[in-house]
């Protein structure tokens, strides 16, 4: 168990800037050297998306990485690991992420069907002394958050549609965000998918203040100077809404 809190890694209003570069971008024969490069450049947290397919069932038509790779990190990193579980079942993964030691288990609101059940599923990521985060994909309204805001950790807004790194930002997602970041000035707000210097204003002043970014960061000349572009922006954005 980590038990990792947030106010360790800087809870306030506003909240802080921090930046999870997905690793999904990464080369992953060399994940460990990539990691290293890329929080030596800046990064606050890595961004690890859990794609798994069981059976026949998916819930993305893709498949990345599970709980032994999770775990390889932690051995290699104390790096807060920032996990978005694309999965059908995210009930089922728990422990093996928790084992794994992960800090954030970050899941989707549209696999887990009636609000007790989302209820106990946030209940049982804690009480493994991980985090909890909610994720919605782009064609689920916002709203349908606002039940679980009070019990969770952070709230991931969709940009793309969940499955693939390197797709184009959706602007219209901004509305999500304004909408939470009024209602809840210290909310943690990540935004994936899309991200990069092109369109990081938008998501900042929006509210947003979590960004995941993969090809933008991973693909660049100067993975450190985005990175510092990405962080700058959220930090004037907040520094202007307080
Ligand atoms: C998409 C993933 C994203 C993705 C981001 O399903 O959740 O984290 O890797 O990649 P970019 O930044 O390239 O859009
Ligand atoms: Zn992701």
């Amino acid at each position: 168990m980590v038990g990792r809190s947030l106010p360790e890694v800087g809870k306030g209003c506003p909240p802080p800037a921090i930046i999870s570069p997905s690793i999904l971008s990464a080369d992953f024969a060399q994940l460990a050297s990539e990691c290293d490069t890329i929080l030596k450049l800046g990064a606050d947290w890595l961004h690890v998306d859990v794609m798994v397919r069981v059976g026949d069932g998916h819930f993305v038509p893709n498949l990345t990485l599970g709980p032994p790779v999770a775990k390889a990190l932690r051995k290699h990193t104390d790096a807060f690991l920032d996990c978005h579980l694309m999965v059908s079942d995210p009930g089922r993964w728990v422990d093996d992420f928790a084992d794994a030691g992960v800090d954030m288990y970050t899941f989707h609101l549209e696999a887990v069907e009636g609000e007790q059940a989302v209820r106990d599923l946030i209940a049982r990521v804690r009480a493994k002394g991980m985090l909890a985060g909610l994720v919605i994909k782009p064609g689920t309204p916002v709203e349908a958050l606002d039940p679980f805001l009070p019990d969770i950790d952070m709230v991931l807004i969709m940009t793309v549609e969940p499955g693939f790194g390197g797709q184009k930002f959706m602007p219209a997602m901004m509305d999500k965000v304004r909408h939470l970041r009024a209602a809840r000035p210290d909310l943690f707000i990540e935004v994936d998918g899309g991200l990069g210097p092109a369109t990081i204003d938008a998501a900042a002043e929006a509210g947003a203040n979590v960004i995941v970014a993969g090809s933008a960061v991973f693909g660049a000349q100067d993975p450190g100077q985005v990175i510092q572009t990405l962080r700058e922006s959220v930090e004037r954005a907040g520094a202007s809404r307080s």
